[in-house]
Parts: C-alpha cells; sequence; structure tokens
C-alpha cells in the first residue's frame, strides 16, 4: 500500500530545508534582479554590434527568469516560502546599479557581465554550501552556475581583444 505521508529526507527535514532557503533566496534574488536591469539593457544599447547584442540581452533575460523560477520552486517544494517581492529584490541583491539611459554596446556589455559575476557569487556560493547539505538543491545551483557561464562568455566574446 502507498504511504502519501512519505516524502523525501529533504522535506521532511527542516534543518535541510532551512539550509536550501539560506542559499538559494540570494540566488533567486540576484537572478530577479539579472532580469529587471537585462531588461533595462536590452532597451537603451546603441552601437557596435546592435541587433547581436539586443536580442542576446533577451536571451540572458529569459535565462535568469528560467533559473530563478527553478531555484525559488526547489525552495517551494521542500516547504519554505521565497521573498522575491520587488522591494525585497532591490534591498538584498548583490548586484550593481546600472548607469541610466542610453549605452554604448560595450559599456553594456561589460555592465551586464558585471551583474552576471554578481550572481555567480551567490551562485557559486550555493553550489559549495549545498554540498553537504542536499545534492538536490546543489544540481540546481550547479545547472545555473554553468547556464550563467555560457551567457558570460557569449557576451564577453564581443568585446574580448584576445
Ligand atoms: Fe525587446
Amino acid at each position: 500500500m502507498t504511504n502519501t505521508t512519505t516524502v523525501p529526507q529533504s522535506v521532511s527535514n527542516p534543518d535541510v530545508a532551512a539550509g536550501v532557503a539560506q542559499f538559494l533566496s540570494p540566488v533567486v534574488i540576484d537572478l530577479t534582479a539579472l532580469v529587471v536591469n537585462g531588461k533595462q539593457a536590452h532597451w537603451h544599447v546603441r552601437g557596435a554590434n546592435f541587433i547581436g547584442v539586443h536580442e542576446l540581452l533577451d536571451t540572458v533575460v529569459a535565462h535568469a527568469m528560467e533559473w530563478a523560477d527553478m531555484a525559488a520552486e526547489r525552495v517551494v517544494a521542500l516547504g519554505l516560502p521565497i521573498d522575491a517581492r520587488v522591494q525585497t529584490v532591490a534591498a538584498k541583491t548583490t548586484t550593481a546599479k546600472l548607469t541610466a539611459g542610453f549605452q554604448q554596446s560595450n559599456e553594456t556589455i561589460r555592465e551586464v557581465i558585471a551583474q552576471i559575476d554578481a550572481a555567480l557569487v551567490s551562485v557559486n556560493a550555493a553550489v559549495a554550501e549545498l554540498d553537504d547539505l542536499d545534492q538536490t538543491s546543489q544540481d540546481v545551483a550547479i545547472e545555473i552556475a554553468r547556464g550563467l557561464d555560457k551567457d558570460r562568455w557569449f557576451l564577453f566574446a564581443h568585446i574580448s581583444e584576445g
């Protein structure tokens, strides 16, 4: 007979769930900030390689939204809430404030790469800390890290001189 009260260990252990929430919440917050700031960059980029950079920034935004959703839903699946309200994101994100207004593409790319690098600090901390805590959640962080590294490369290739 199926026991419908049986749940994964990580769900039934509140310490595990709390730890996962501790390390994935900053990931959700920084990726949500990257969604907003990536759109800002998408709208205001000008100059060299305009259409390629404009469209690539939308890909970065779509990925950030997808990964924020994946990290948030891992926490919720373990039974805890996520706070990614806009005011919370603004208060807690580690991403820097973007320069306002229109901007040449090389500078836009540098600023968005800095946003990705800030998010990667949170993501890589989650990868390291979740290793002992919950490897299923660590896998979420690893997938995000791999994807952010790739998007960073796609952006950096536009401004690389080597
Ligand atoms: Fe657009």
